[in-house]
């Protein structure tokens, strides 16, 4: 490519979840709840378990292969990995860095971006900016999260949400205009952090014996708080970017929504007056795996043909921090 690319595409999509199933029953083992009540105020009925020695960038390095695998490219191809995660195999290196390894990537730029379960839309514009500037060929993007490791599995209001798994997607730059990632809109706000939030690990409060009596190395949240801040800023997202490109949303072919509970999408569904018909969903059979649920809804969509050549899909996400972000894409 002589000039600077008018356009990024997704070239590849892919994605791994553990064999092991943990249904809503199974959790009446370890807390107080029940199928009828998590499936009624979520929509999940069973998500995947990590093996104790399967680690995020593990699961990570399936994903990726799988999406280099559909992209057609090989292995040199790629000099550009970004991971999103908020359960990386350890603080350092990077869990791009691990998984750059994992497949033999023998000569590219590594690093992680932290936004919890928007991070896969975080990642997706960072790599497709660095595209377009030119210097890099093309990029492997992975979401990958290993939820089980920060779960109290005593605390019944968290416990049953989420899930491990990833996905991952390469993209390329590509000389046709109007196609691939049209735009983004990506927010946060850190004065909502204490909302969801994992106080122990690092230098805030390093581990002892002390952070681990007081269960300081568990995911916290605030439930009924980030329900509510997540409508707002999904469908502000949402509203902003159709805005923006001047798309009606019966334009749209597919939404993939960030996979944590039903009634924020059902609710996100009714406020931008698009069919839940329309929406890709597959929290009943993962839960939330945070920074991997768009990735892994995404390799779905596609392999299961919901999106289309010449379709505009809106992906979009909210999370810890607080973060969010819509995309806009249209399939070459
Ligand atoms: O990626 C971002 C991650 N976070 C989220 O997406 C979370 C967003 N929030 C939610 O999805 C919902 O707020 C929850 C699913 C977490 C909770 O649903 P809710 O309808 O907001 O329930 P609630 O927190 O208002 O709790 C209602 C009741 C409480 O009992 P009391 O006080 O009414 O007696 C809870 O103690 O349900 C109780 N409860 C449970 N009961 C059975 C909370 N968790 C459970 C449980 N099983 N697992």
């Amino acid at each position: 490519m002589s000039s600077l690319p008018r356009s990024v595409v997704i070239k590849g999509t892919g994605s791994y979840t553990p064999d092991n199933i943990q249904t809503n029953n199974d959790l009446t083992k370890y807390v107080e709840t029940s199928d009828e009540w998590i499936f009624t105020r979520t929509g999940i009925r069973e998500r995947r378990i990590a093996s104790a020695d399967e680690t995020a960038s593990d699961m990570g390095a399936i994903a990726a292969r799988r999406a280099l695998e559909s992209s057609g490219l090989k292995i040199e191809d790629i000099d550009l990995v970004i991971a999103a995660t908020i359960t990386p195999d350890m603080p350092f290196p990077s869990t791009a860095c691990l998984i750059q390894t994992k497949l033999g990537i023998s000569n590219a730029v590594c690093m992680d971006i932290e936004a919890a379960c928007s991070g896969f839309l975080y990642i997706m514009e960072v790599a497709a900016s660095m595209l377009k500037c030119g210097r890099y060929r093309h990029a492997l993007i992975v979401g990958t999260e290993k939820l089980s490791s920060i779960l109290d599995w005593e605390d019944r209001t968290t416990c049953v949400l989420f899930g491990d798994g990833a996905g991952a997607a390469v993209l390329a730059p590509s000389d046709t205009p109007d196609v691939g990632l049209i735009d983004f809109k990506l927010g946060a706000d850190g004065s909502k952090g204490d909302v969801l939030y994992m106080p122990g690990g690092g230098s805030a409060i390093p581990a002892s014996s002390q952070s681990l009596d007081d269960r300081m190395h568990f995911l916290k949240m605030r439930g009924r708080e980030v329900f509510k801040l997540a409508v707002t800023v999904m469908e502000q997202a949402a509203k902003e970017i159709l805005e923006q490109n001047g798309v009606n949303s019966d334009q749209l072919s597919c939404v993939i929504p960030h996979q944590a509970n039903l009634r924020i999408i059902e609710l996100i569904s009714s406020r931008l007056e698009i069919p839940m018909d329309r929406f890709y969903l597959n929290l009943e059979k993962y839960g939330n795996t945070s920074a991997a649920s768009i990735p892994i809804a995404l390799d779905e969509a596609y392999r299961a043909g919901r999106i289309q050549s010449g379709d505009l899909t809106l992906m979009v996400a909210f999370g810890a921090g607080l973060t969010w972000g819509a995309a806009l894409v249209r399939s070459p």
